[in-house]
C-alpha cells in the first residue's frame, strides 16, 4: 500500500503499549517514515523524557513551543502554523499547559497562569479522576481540528497509565451530566471513536509478557471506547540469517577454514542460543496473529548501542518496506 495514503488514513496516531517496549522509537519511526513519504508531522510527546529528540539528533526533552526534529530550520518558527511537506516537528503536552489554554480560550487568559500555578489542576484532579487525561486529548483534539499537521503522532503514556488515558474520557462521559467537563469529554470520545480521524497503533515485542498485554489491553480499548487500531506493530522482531542452518563445523569443512575444536563449539553455542530465541520470536508473533486479529508490522531489532538519526532512517526504511507489502486499506482494522 502506498506509505503516503497509508500514513493519512487518520489524522491522529496513538503509539501505545507496555513500558519499555518501544513506543518513542515507534512514534519517531512513524514520524520519520511518514515524513519521509511526503507529509508534515507533528509529534506530541506526554512525558518530557529525553528519547524521542535523541531518535533525531535532538539534545535534552522537548518543550511546549513546537521545535524541529527534521525538515529545514533548527526550530519551528510559530508563523508558519503548519510544519512544512516532509517536515517533523514536535512538542510536549501536559495537563498544565492544556488547563491553561482551556481557561484562556474560555475567557479566563488573566487566571489562568496563576490557577495552574497555585496548583488547581491537582485539586481538580483529585475530585474529578481522569480530567488530566481528558484535558491533554481534548488538547489533541483541538490540534486536529486546526489541521495542525498531516499527521499527528502521539507518544502514548505507558500501558498501565495508557488504558486510563484512553478510558478516562468514555468514564468522564458516564458520571458528568452536564458542563464544560462533559462536552469536553464528549469531544474526546467522538475524536476516539472515529476511525478517519483517531487510531491507535498498538507497539509490543516478540515476548510472552508484552504479548499478552497487547491481546487484553486491545480487547478492552476496544469494547469500552470503541476505539480503532492500525496493524499491530512488533517491534525488535528478529529472524534468522541463513547461516544459521549450517553447524559450525559443516561450515568451517565447506570454506576449508581451520578452527578449533573449543572453537567449533562455541560457535555451536551461539547458534543454538540465536535458534532458541528465534523460535521464541516465531512462538509469539504466531500466537499474537491466532489471538489478535490485526495486521502486524514486523520492525527489525537494530543490533546499535542507541537509536539516533542513522539507525531511524534504517527503522523507517523497514516500517516504510512494511506498509508497502500490506495488501490493502480494509485489512487495516
Ligand atoms: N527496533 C529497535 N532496535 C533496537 N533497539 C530498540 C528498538 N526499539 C527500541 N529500542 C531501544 O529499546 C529501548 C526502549 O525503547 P523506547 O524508549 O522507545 O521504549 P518506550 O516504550 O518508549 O519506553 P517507556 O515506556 O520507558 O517510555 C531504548 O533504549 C531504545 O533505543
Ligand atoms: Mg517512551
Amino acid at each position: 500500500m502506498d506509505v503516503a495514503a497509508w500514513c493519512s488514513q487518520s489524522q491522529v496516531w496513538v503509539v501505545a503499549g507496555k513500558g519499555g517496549v518501544g513506543k518513542t522509537t515507534i512514534t519517531a519511526t512513524l514520524a520519520a517514515t511518514a515524513a519521509a513519504a511526503g507529509l508534515s508531522v507533528l509529534v506530541v510527546e506526554l512525558e518530557g523524557k529525553h528519547g524521542l529528540g535523541a531518535c533525531f539528533g535532538r539534545e535534552g526533552p522537548v518543550g511546549y513551543e513546537p521545535v524541529t526534529l527534521r525538515g529545514a530550520g533548527p526550530e519551528a518558527p510559530e508563523t508558519l502554523g503548519k510544519p512544512p511537506a516532509g517536515a517533523v516537528w514536535a512538542r510536549r503536552l501536559t495537563p498544565d499547559d492544556a488547563l491553561i489554554e482551556y481557561l484562556a480560550d474560555h475567557g479566563l487568559q488573566r487566571v489562568s497562569k496563576r490557577l495552574v500555578s497555585s496548583g488547581v489542576v491537582d485539586v481538580v484532579a483529585t475530585a474529578i479522576p481522569g480530567i488530566r487525561d481528558v484535558l491533554v486529548l481534548g488538547k489533541v483534539k483541538q490540534l486536529e481540528r486546526a489541521g495542525v499537521a498531516d499527521v499527528v503522532v502521539l507518544d502514548a503514556p505507558a500501558t498501565g497509565h495508557a488504558m486510563t488515558f484512553l478510558t478516562s474520557a468514555s468514564g468522564l462521559l458516564d458520571a458528568a451530566r452536564g458542563g464544560p467537563v462533559r462536552q469536553q469529554a464528549s469531544d474526546v470520545v467522538e475524536l476516539l471513536r472515529d476511525a478517519a480521524r483517531c487510531r491507535v497503533l498498538p507497539v509490543t515485542l516478540p515476548e510472552e509478557m508484552p504479548v499478552s498485554e497487547t491481546i487484553e489491553a486491545t480487547q478492552v480499548l476496544r469494547d469500552q471506547v470503541g476505539i480503532h487500531f492500525g496493524p499491530v506493530v512488533v517491534n525488535c522482531f528478529e529472524s534468522g540469517p541463513s547461516e544459521l542452518e549450517v553447524p559450525a563445523a559443516d561450515a568451517a569443512r565447506a570454506t576449508g577454514i581451520a578452527v578449533s575444536s573449543p572453537a567449533l563449539d562455541a560457535l555451536d553455542a551461539a547458534r543454538a542460543f540465536r535458534l532458541r530465541r528465534l523460535g521464541l520470536v516465531e512462538e509469539q508473533v504466531g500466537r499474537l496473529a491466532r489471538e489478535l486479529p490485526l495486521t502486524q508490522l514486523h520492525v527489525p531489532r537494530l543490533f546499535a548501542p542507541a537509536i539516533g538519526p542513522t539507525e531511524l532512517d534504517r527503522l523507517a526504511g523497514a516500517m516504510a518496506r512494511a506498509i508497502e507489502a500490506l495488501p490493502a486499506p480494509d485489512a487495516v482494522r
